[in-house]
């Protein structure tokens, strides 16, 4: 076993776990006291009932409209019942063009009522739930007719080869932003109406806010400088929370490493885009903090084209080029350097659902240690929405019941259908995963 060679799963204990983390000498903290999940939290005035989270997971179950479909609904009364304090929506498109497809959530006048109603649902559900709305721009993953129409802040060559981007493409003009910048705000007037008790200003994976930070090469108000690349995020954010006013927690999903190389990613050591430079990502912390900053859920690069940096899995598309507890151990050193750098914020990191029924012993290591206040599950969720209860009740997740990060989800997703866990919720999501012709009961 080594640091940059893939290995399927083989951690069957505790034992096993401790094992492959020295041997990989990784910085992996673990601790066995799993009375740390059930510490209450205080974000301002609002307080958490315990120290779980649910990640946001786009469905694609929404209505054409926007509106939360059946699934959507049966996702967020599984997640909100399971008793995590946070429930973190997943990405909700802010416009038409930012959508990811057809079915991707999308909040505006026409579908307000519906969110009020699911919002009212949830909050019965589990009245003291943090719901937070993940306000988004797909930006050069926008496919709002199902096929392909993106919205590019500048070059980024890796991404245009692996997307198909011409050189010509035409980027986004300053205009085109400003207008999307005012979809932004409305839809956090929106999402405040609608009942959301938290506001996320994504900004992560590529997607149209967090590719200003790494337009040190685009012209314009937009580009280039420090000042000119996060002036969007700046700008969204200071209206978003002035909407939320004092009662909304203001959130961002927020990745400070691109893990491309410099001038087309941000937070990468300019010589060697292995290593962190986290100097402008905790500037920029610094300011929204200021603007009243309140939770962050750290994730990194983007799933686009290489999954294995902010989902590290035990199956990809391709054979990752590094041990999976490697993928961990990176985002559990980025989160330790930027809550070292913001001790009042509250952070979760992402990425733990790899780990299995021995995830609650490292994330209990991170509680512990400072390292994180929230430990949050995603893929788990999808696949054991009860994981909270268990692990507050029993002190232990079931392993029959866990994720195995087999990434069948995300394929769901990418063939354009529901995304759910055909594995352990096969009744829903089996069905849609054999319409897939790899999976068809045929082959
Ligand atoms: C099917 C799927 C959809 C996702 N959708 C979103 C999303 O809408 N917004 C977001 O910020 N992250 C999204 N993510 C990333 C998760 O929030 C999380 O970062 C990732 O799954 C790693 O955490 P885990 O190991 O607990 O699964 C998605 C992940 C999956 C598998
Ligand atoms: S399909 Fe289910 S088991 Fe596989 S990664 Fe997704 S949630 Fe986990």
């Amino acid at each position: 076993m080594d640091r940059k060679t893939f290995e399927p799963y083989k951690l069957n204990s505790l034992d096993d776990l401790r094992a492959a983390i020295e041997t990989l000498n990784a910085e992996i903290p673990i601790s066995e006291d799993m009375s740390v999940f059930a510490k209450p939290h205080m974000i301002g005035d609002r307080r958490l009932d315990n120290s779980l989270l649910v990640h946001p997971m786009e469905g694609f179950d929404g209505r054409f409209s926007g509106a939360p479909g059946e699934l959507t609904w049966r996702r967020y009364e599984r997640f909100t019942a399971g008793g995590a304090s946070v429930v973190w929506f997943e990405a909700v498109a802010v416009c038409r063009d930012g959508r990811t497809s057809p079915n991707q959530l999308m909040l505006c006048k026409e579908t307000l009522d519906d969110y009020k109603r699911l919002c009212d649902r949830l909050h019965e559900v589990n009245p003291n739930a943090l719901l937070v709305c993940q306000l988004t721009h797909s930006g050069r993953f926008s496919k709002p007719d199902g096929k392909p129409a993106p919205v590019v802040v500048h070059r980024n060559p890796r991404l245009d080869a692996k997307f198909n981007i011409p050189e010509d493409y035409p980027l986004v003009t300053d205009d085109t932003l400003d207008r999307i910048k005012e979809d932004f705000m409305s839809c956090s007037r929106l999402a405040v109406e609608a009942g959301f008790d938290s506001l996320d200003v994504k900004s992560c994976h590529f997607y149209l806010m967090s590719e200003f930070l790494s337009g040190y090469e685009r012209e314009g108000k937009y580009g280039g400088s420090y000042e000119n690349r996060t002036r969007f995020m700046r700008e969204v954010f200071a209206e978003a929370a002035r909407e939320g006013g004092s009662k909304t927690v203001m959130a961002s999903r927020y990745s400070p490493y691109d893990h491309i190389a410099y001038p087309h990613g941000f937070g990468v050591d300019r010589e060697d885009f292995e290593k962190f430079d986290f100097s402008e990502s905790i500037r920029l912390l610094g300011e929204l903090q200021a603007m009243g900053l309140k939770l962050i859920d750290l994730t990194m690069s983007s799933p686009y084209f290489e999954p294995h940096i902010n989902r590290p899995n035990n199956r990809c598309e391709y054979t990752p080029p590094e041990h999976p507890l490697v993928g961990v151990e990176r985002l559990i050193k980025g989160t330790a350097e930027m809550k070292k750098a913001f001790p009042d914020i509250i952070f979760t990191t992402a990425g733990m659902s790899y780990l299995r029924d021995l995830a609650p012993y490292v994330m209990a290591g991170c509680l512990k240690e400072g390292i994180n206040d929230l430990a949050g599950f995603g893929r788990m969720a999808f696949a054991y929405p009860d994981f909270a209860k268990d692990l507050l009740t029993k002190g232990a997740l079931d392993r029959k019941k866990c994720c195995i990060t087999c990434g069948k989800c995300t394929e769901l997703m990418r063939a354009g259908k529901s995304a759910g866990c055909p594995v352990k919720d096969g009744e829903v999501y089996l069905p849609l995963l054999r319409e897939i012709p790899k999976y068809s009961v045929k082959n």
